[in-house]
C-alpha cells in the first residue's frame, strides 16, 4: 500500500506543514464546526487528550506520537544540546501524557515507542536524535492507515451487500487514521459500490455516535440510521442489524476488552438475539501484560458530562450523586471473534490472540 505524504496531511491528527505543532481537527466542535488546533506544549496536547478534542484510541496514539516529537524539537531549538539530556525531559513529558487518560492503551504504547527509539540513540548528535522521532511518530501514523485497511479488508469479509451493521460510539477516521476500524468495512464498502446500512448508538454521555459516527458517514453517502442507545434492543429484535461492529480502546491477553461505555450492553443484547458482535482493531490496542478486563483500568469523567453538558439547563439537582465511567469491559464469552490488521481471531482468544501478536 503506498501511503504519501498527502495521506498523511489529510488526516484528522497530523504534522503541521511547518513541522513545529501537532495539528488536529477539535473533535468536540463536530458536527456544527470543523476547526483545527495547533498543538505545541506537553499542556496543550495534555489537554486536548483529556477534553476528546482528539480520541479514539489510534488517533491519541498517533497524536502522542507527532506530540513526542514537536516538543523534542522544541527542545532541541531550545536549550537542550545533549540526547541523555533530551531523554530524560521527554521521559517526563511522556509521563505526563499518559496521565491524560487511562484505558485507550495506543497512548502509553506509542508513547514508550517513541522513548525507545531515543534511549537507543542517545549517543546521537541531538538534531539526529529529533530527526529518528520524527521518522518514528511518522511510521506510527503510517502503520495506523495500513492496519486501518486491513481491519476494514478483514471485517468486509464478515458481512454481505445490504446488511444492517449496528455500532456504538465512533471509531472512524475521525477516530484513527484513515478508514477507521469498526466503520472502516462500510467505508471500504462504499469505496467498492457495496451498500451496507448502518445503525449508530448516538453514545450517551458524550454523544460519539451522533456527533461524529452519522456525521461521517452521512458525508461519505452511507445509508446510516442515527438511534438513542436505548433503542439498539428493538432495532435488533426487527431484525434490521446482522452484525454488531464495535472498536476498542485496550483487549486483555483473554480477549476481554474495554470500549466506551455502553458497548457491553450492546454485545448482551446481541446475544439474545443471535447477532454475531465483533471488536475491530489494530495490534496496537492488543496488551498482552493485561491478563484480563478486571485489569484494564477504567477511566471516570464529571457528572456534568451527564447532568448539564448538552441542555439549556441542568438536567438533574446539583446535589444529585452522579457516577460517569468512559469505559465497559465486554466480556471475552459474548464476543464472536476480534477483527485485527492480521486476519479475525476466533476462540480460543488467549490462544489465538497470542498467535497474532508473535506474527511479522
Ligand atoms: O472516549 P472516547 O471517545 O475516546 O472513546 C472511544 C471509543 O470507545 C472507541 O470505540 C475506541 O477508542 C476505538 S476508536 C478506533
Amino acid at each position: 500500500m503506498v501511503i504519501t505524504q498527502k495521506d498523511l496531511q489529510e488526516c484528522s491528527v497530523h504534522l503541521s506543514s511547518d513541522e513545529l505543532a501537532v495539528e488536529i481537527i477539535d473533535q468536540t466542535q463536530l458536527p456544527n464546526r470543523t476547526l483545527i488546533l495547533s498543538l505545541t506544549t506537553a499542556k496543550e496536547i495534555y489537554d486536548a487528550i483529556k477534553s476528546l478534542a482528539v480520541r479514539g484510541a489510534p488517533a491519541i496514539g498517533i497524536c502522542a506520537g507527532y506530540g513526542m516529537y514537536v516538543l523534542a524539537a522544541g527542545k532541541a531549538a531550545g536549550a537542550v544540546t545533549d540526547s541523555k539530556e533530551l531523554l530524560a525531559q521527554l521521559e517526563k513529558d511522556g509521563a505526563y501524557l499518559i496521565s491524560s487518560r487511562p484505558t485507550a492503551v495506543n497512548l502509553s504504547w506509542a508513547v514508550k515507542r517513541m522513548l525507545k527509539v531515543l534511549s537507543q540513540h542517545t549517543d546521537l548528535p541531538v538534531k539526529e536524535a529529533v530527526d529518528l522521532l520524527k521518522a518514528e511518530a511518522q511510521a506510527i501514523h503510517r502503520e495506523d492507515i495500513e492496519m486501518c485497511y486491513r481491519i476494514a479488508e478483514n471485517g468486509l469479509s464478515l458481512v454481505k451487500p445490504g446488511d444492517g451493521i449496528l455500532t456504538h460510539c465512533n471509531a472512524g477516521p475521525l477516530a484513527t487514521s484513515k478508514y477507521g476500524t469498526a466503520t472502516g468495512p462500510v467505508f471500504l464498502a462504499k469505496e467498492r459500490g457495496i451498500e451496507l446500512k448502518v445503525f449508530s448508538d448516538e453514545t450517551r454521555p458524550l454523544l460519539q455516535g451522533a456527533r461524529l459516527t452519522s456525521y461521517e458517514l452521512q458525508k461519505a453517502g452511507v445509508d446510516v440510521t442515527l438511534i438513542c442507545d436505548n433503542m439498539a434492543s428493538l432495532v435488533m429484535k426487527n431484525g434490521w442489524v446482522q452484525a454488531c461492529f464495535v472498536g476498542c480502546d485496550r483487549i486483555a491477553a483473554n480477549g476481554d476488552f474495554a470500549n466506551k461505555i455502553g458497548t457491553s450492553g450492546v454485545a448482551i443484547l446481541a446475544k439474545h438475539y443471535g447477532i454475531p458482535f465483533y471488536t475491530l482493531g489494530p495490534r496496537s490496542t492488543i496488551d498482552m501484560d493485561c491478563p484480563t478486563g478486571a485489569d484494564i483500568p477504567i477511566e471516570l469523567r464529571d457528572p456534568e458530562e451527564i447532568k448539564n453538558m448538552w441542555y439549556k439547563e441542568p438536567m438533574a439537582l446539583p446535589e444529585v450523586k452522579c457516577y460517569n465511567p468512559s469505559f465497559d469491559v465486554t466480556d471475552h464469552e459474548l464476543l464472536t471473534a476480534i477483527v485485527t490488521d492480521k486476519g479475525v481471531v476466533y476462540p480460543p482468544f488467549d490462544v489465538n490472540l497470542k498467535k497474532i501478536m508473535e506474527m511479522e
